[in-house]
């Protein structure tokens, strides 16, 4: 049942090509992005001015990618908040806020009381949920389900990548109902993101060497990670991998903040996990995070870097480069994500850890 794997989680990374797909199956029709269910209408999708993001975790780190993506094209403005955070807030809530709440298990306790939290408010509620029929699903007034299949390991893999794809097609749903996008260009988007499975299996049979370099770093008393726009949720999502399943100290950074306190921490040997934005998309951000590297680089640290296939002007920096293929901007984290997952594993069985179930934590926390 783990398909020749030791643990589920290592079946599961495998299976995230397959999860990305099936999440895109039947999510566009006729040339338009249809949800699963919608108990709002068209009209009250249109009217949305505003939109929150309301996860734990993982889930959380999906939400950060999403709100790149739903603001670049519906111009809406998106806040992400921890479910813990926003439902003892007060947060500016109307009947135009559509609050999406992204939570595989679908029944975690302060992400549904975060959805409670809003529908007192008179906010619309959009589920992002892997599991049918599950409490927070049945509490909102829409639902895109990430069909991901069952996730036993209690570390979220294609759990992940699957809500990250779903949230893209929130974010064409929108753009679509409010028209800041044309139908071709929906389409267009659509896709992009049905290219992506086969970019993941191509990630997933180039990790053998990151398997190697997670067992070399295996004692390593922390790992950094850092990134820039979509990479900095990447950079936190690898961060958390390799603390719930290695037990290792590890931290991620937004680039642009090393500066502002983060570089201190740099010495020498200490590796620096660093996720490399494509040197076809913005240039900025590209050259920004090869100065980042040279920076950390020049103090001792010792980069692995993630980057896109051909980026020659990284090279001279990366004491170990990790390839990716290449992808538009936004769709990057659905690449990056998998050798993080990959290393986080391999250093937690490396240092002799059951990566299913990591000590202290359970698979969905319905207790506060
Ligand atoms: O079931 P949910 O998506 O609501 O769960 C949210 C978090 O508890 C979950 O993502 C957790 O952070 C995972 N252990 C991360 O691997």
């Amino acid at each position: 049942e783990k398909g020749g794997h030791d643990y589920f989680m290592l079946k599961e990374i495998e299976e995230q090509p397959q999860a990305v797909a099936d999440t895109l199956l039947g999510h566009f029709a006729n040339g338009r992005i249809v949800l699963d269910e919608q108990r709002l209408s068209d009209q009250e999708l249109r009217d949305v001015d505003k939109v929150f993001v309301v996860a734990c975790g993982t889930a959380y780190h999906s939400g950060l990618v999403a709100k790149y993506a739903i603001e670049h094209w519906t111009r809406l403005p998106v806040e992400v908040e921890l479910a813990s955070e926003f439902r003892y807030r007060d947060p500016v809530l109307d009947r135009s806020t559509l609050v999406v709440a992204i939570s595989q298990s679908g029944e975690t306790a302060d992400t549904l009381e975060a959805v409670r939290h809003a529908k007192d408010q008179k906010a619309r509620v959009l589920a992002v949920c892997n599991t049918n029929g599950a409490q927070i699903p049945r509490e909102a007034d829409a639902v895109l389900y990430t069909r991901a299949g069952p996730e036993i390991g209690v570390a979220s893999t294609k759990c992940f990548l699957a809500q990250v794809t779903a949230n893209y097609l929130v974010g064409l749903a929108l753009a679509q109902a409010r028209g800041t996008k044309y139908p071709d260009e929906v389409a267009r988007e659509y896709l992009e993101l049905e290219a992506m499975p086969q970019l993941v299996a191509r990630v997933l049979e180039t990790v053998e060497p990151v398997r190697a370099l997670a067992r070399e770093l295996a004692a390593s008393p922390a790992v950094l990670f850092l990134g820039r726009h979509v990479g900095y949720p990447v950079a936190l999502e690898g961060a958390l991998k390799l603390k719930e399943l290695a037990y290792m100290h590890a931290e991620g950074f937004a680039a642009g903040e090393l500066k502002h306190g983060p570089i201190a921490l740099i010495e020498d040997g200490l590796p620096v996990i660093v996720v490399m934005p494509s040197p076809k998309g913005r240039a900025v951000l590209h050259s920004k995070m090869l100065s980042n590297i040279r920076e950390i680089q020049a103090r001792g640290a010792r980069t692995v870097v993630i980057a896109e296939e051909g980026d020659e002007a990284v090279r001279p920096f990366a004491n170990h480069l990790i390839e990716i293929p290449a992808s538009p901007t936004l769709l990057q984290p659905l690449l990056a994500t998998v050798p993080l997952q990959v290393f986080a594993a391999e250093v937690a069985q490396t240092r002799g850890y059951d990566v299913d179930k990591p000590r202290n934590l359970a698979k969905s926390v319905t207790v506060e």
